[in-house]
This record gives C-alpha cells, sequence and structure tokens, in this order.
C-alpha cells in the first residue's frame, strides 16, 4: 500500500507556501466534522497523521502529505502528495477566516496544474451541503475527477446507505460529473481498498 507511506510535509495558510507545482496531487476536501482526517487517517494505515477531534473545525490549514515516489513502466518515478484542504462550514471561524479559504481553495482548485482529482467526503446520514455541491459543480465545469466517500456508513442499516448511495450515484450521472460514488467508513474501514485504488488511479492520470 503506497499510500501507507504516507509523511507530514508541511502545513499552508495559503498557496503560496504549497510544495512545487509539479508531479500529481489528490486533495481532500469535505465540511467540517465530515470525517476527512478520519478517512485520511484509515487510507494510509496511520492513527494519527491527520488530527482528527471531535470539536469540528480544527484543520485550518492546507496540509500536505508526500508520498514515496510512483513507479511508472518505462518512465521516471512521479512525485506525488495528498493534500487535506480546511474543513469549510464551521460556524464558529470567524467570517473572515471563512472569507480567506474560500478564496485560496478557489485559487487551488483554478491554478494547482498538478491537481489530478478531489476525493470530497460527505456524511452519508446528511444530504449535500452548499460546499458539496460547489465542489462538485466545479469538478463538473472543468472536467476535474471528483471521488466521493460516503463516510460513517457504520451510522446507517445497510439498506439506508445503500439507498444514499444510489441516490448521489443517480445524480452523478444526471449531472454528467465526471465522478464515483462509494461508501466508506473509517471505523469498520468499510470501503478503504476501493478508495486507496481509486486515489492511485487519480493521481496516474
Ligand atoms: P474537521 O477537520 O474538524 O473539520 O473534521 P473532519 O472532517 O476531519 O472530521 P474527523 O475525522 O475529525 O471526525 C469527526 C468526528 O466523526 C470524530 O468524532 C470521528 O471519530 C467521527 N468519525 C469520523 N469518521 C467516522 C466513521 O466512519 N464512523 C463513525 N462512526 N464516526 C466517524
Ligand atoms: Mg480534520
Amino acid at each position: 500500500n503506497v499510500l501507507n507511506g504516507a509523511r507530514f510535509t508541511l502545513a499552508a495558510n495559503e498557496i503560496t507556501q504549497l510544495p512545487f507545482d509539479s508531479g500529481a496531487e489528490v486533495a481532500f476536501a469535505g465540511r467540517s466534522n465530515a470525517g476527512k482526517s478520519s478517512a485520511l487517517n484509515a487510507l494510509t494505515g496511520h492513527n494519527a497523521l491527520a488530527r482528527t477531534s471531535k470539536t469540528p473545525g480544527r484543520t485550518q490549514l492546507m496540509v500536505v502529505f508526500d508520498l514515496p515516489p510512483l513507479k511508472r513502466d518505462g518512465d521516471e518515478p512521479l512525485v506525488a502528495r495528498l493534500v487535506d484542504l480546511p474543513g469549510y462550514g464551521y460556524a464558529k471561524v470567524p467570517e473572515s477566516m471563512r472569507e480567506h479559504w474560500r478564496r485560496e481553495i478557489d485559487a487551488y482548485l483554478k491554478m494547482r496544474r498538478s491537481l489530478r482529482g478531489i476525493v470530497l467526503i460527505v456524511d452519508i446520514r446528511h444530504e449535500l451541503k452548499d460546499f458539496d455541491r460547489t465542489m462538485i459543480d466545479f469538478c463538473a465545469a472543468t472536467q476535474l475527477p471528483c471521488h466521493v466517500l460516503m463516510t460513517k456508513a457504520d451510522k446507517l442499516s445497510r439498506g439506508q446507505a445503500s439507498s444514499a448511495l444510489e441516490g448521489l450515484r443517480k445524480q452523478f450521472r444526471e449531472n454528467k460529473v465526471p465522478g464515483t460514488v462509494q461508501m466508506f467508513s473509517s471505523l469498520t474501514k468499510t470501503g478503504v481498498e476501493e478508495a486507496r485504488a481509486r486515489v492511485l488511479e487519480l493521481l496516474h492520470t
């Protein structure tokens, strides 16, 4: 598991502080408390790579994790990174900081040439929120691949989880979103292998 080799590189307060824009990058996005840090930890097999918390809104930085160079047939190894974007939508974050991150994330999505795709983490129990829709619409508009982890699947019955999954897949088809949707749980590790494979696929595109 290549993702197992993820190592913390730096935390950036603005995109100018990010590593040089070469190689391949996958960004993790999601609303505050959706379970983004837990998902990153589950994917990388680390218990505390990304800080998880019961208090939402803790991760107010862009956090970069370097991966070991990815081997490619007959080609130079590929420099690859995972980027944890700040959790969005936490009420107690001051409006000035929210505005700051709106601008930075927007600029990041538009300008980052090494960005290969987005992993969007949503709580399977809830409807998509404005932030999720904005991300999905952006991916559709720019044809950037988006992979959705519907996490906390352990909180629903199998039937409820399946219908939530099918509902979102249908929305993706209807809106021609270039992406995929899967069930996930950081607690029970449901979908971890599928998600790892998808992240690697995105990095290689
Ligand atoms: P911020 O960075 O604070 O915005 O939140 P986050 O999206 O990184 O969420 P985090 O991973 O910190 O998880 C938030 C809460 O949800 C924690 O109490 C986690 O233990 C819980 N949680 C995360 N994933 C799962 C899951 O798959 N199942 C269950 N049952 N709980 C989860
Ligand atoms: Mg977090």
